[in-house]
């Protein structure tokens, strides 16, 4: 059976491009405006990171994933321009899997409204908005490639994500049904499933609350899961399931590890073959565009 290719891009969060009312800022929104402001604003380059989403939708991938965080505050504007420039860039619906990330739930009212699922519906299956429920799902050659919703609305600078049993349930019919039997599953979710750290707090503020009830349910099939959040590169071999993370396509970094980027899986029917790190690294002389192999590391 011939290979797949998969691209796989992630936490766009891409500067305010409009003027943001103060009613729409009595919230978490405030700390994530001061933040995008002073901190993270300085650290993104929009023209790069829009010449690498241009880049990451020219490659000759079966499928396309973008693992969420595509706004900062979860703002109207914010969604629909990410949605816009996903469809300028080159990348097709029907071979995008989109699925959101905590700056994509920001504050309650967000996560209430599926604001998300609502201004980005170009990307989703059709009626997502109204009634559907992760995981997502599409299918190239021998991968099942599934889309999990791990994003919720956390108080202060907590940025945890959330795995409910139903989710999971349902992820286990997805595994169980004849026609996704042989294939070989490639989990898409925001957060890394795995500890973010040795300590309890960085777990608590960042981590994914039920990433272990999820590796145990992969675990007898094996499994490749990619995800986003941390904004650094990393892959984890864990047994017979795999962890990749993507950094941010928009952040300006100076290493492999953090620099702007996407990554390009490619897979057989026995798994994932490797793992090729686009990045736009800043140098001395300015940015170059950089190709490496990820190594992975045995954690398990
Ligand atoms: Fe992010
Ligand atoms: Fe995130």
């Amino acid at each position: 059976m011939r290979q797949v290719t998969v691209v796989h891009l992630s936490d766009l969060h891409l500067p305010l491009a409009d003027k943001v009312a103060w009613s729409q800022m009595l919230n978490k929104r405030m700390l994530g405006f001061v933040n995008l402001r002073v901190l993270r604003g300085k650290h993104m380059s929009e023209p790069l990171a829009l010449s690498m989403l241009r880049s990451a939708a020219t490659e000759p991938a079966d499928l396309f994933v973008v693992s969420g965080d595509l706004s900062n505050l979860a703002l109207p504007g914010e969604l629909e321009r990410a949605s816009t420039l996903l469809h300028a860039a080159g990348f097709a619906p029907d071979k995008t899997l989109v699925i959101p990330g905590n700056h994509d739930r920001y504050v309650p009212e967000a996560e209430a409204s599926r604001i998300f699922e609502r201004l980005m519906a170009h990307w989703l299956p059709v009626g997502f908005a109204d009634r559907g429920e992760y995981p997502l799902v599409k299918k190239a050659g021998s991968i099942l490639l599934i889309g999990l919703d791990t994003a919720v609305a956390r108080g202060g600078i907590r940025s945890a994500g959330y795995l409910g049993q139903p989710q999971l349930d349902r992820l286990a019919a997805i595994l169980r049904s004849e026609e996704h039997q042989g294939l070989w599953p490639v989990v898409a979710l925001h957060h890394p499933p795995l500890p973010v750290g040795t300590s309890f707090l960085r777990q608590y503020a960042r981590g994914l609350v039920g990433f272990a009830k999820l590796l145990r349910l992969l675990e007898p099939r094996g499994a490749t899961l990619i995800h986003g959040h941390l904004h650094l590169q990393e892959r984890r071999r864990l047994g017979k399931l795999e962890v990749v993370g993507v950094p941010s396509i928009s952040k300006v970094g100076h290493s492999l590890r953090d620099a702007m980027g996407y990554h390009v899986y490619t897979f057989t029917q026995a798994g994932l073959k490797n793992v090729i790190a686009v990045r736009t690294v800043e140098q001395a002389q300015g940015p170059s565009v950089v190709r490496h192999e990820l190594a992975a590391v045995d954690i398990g």
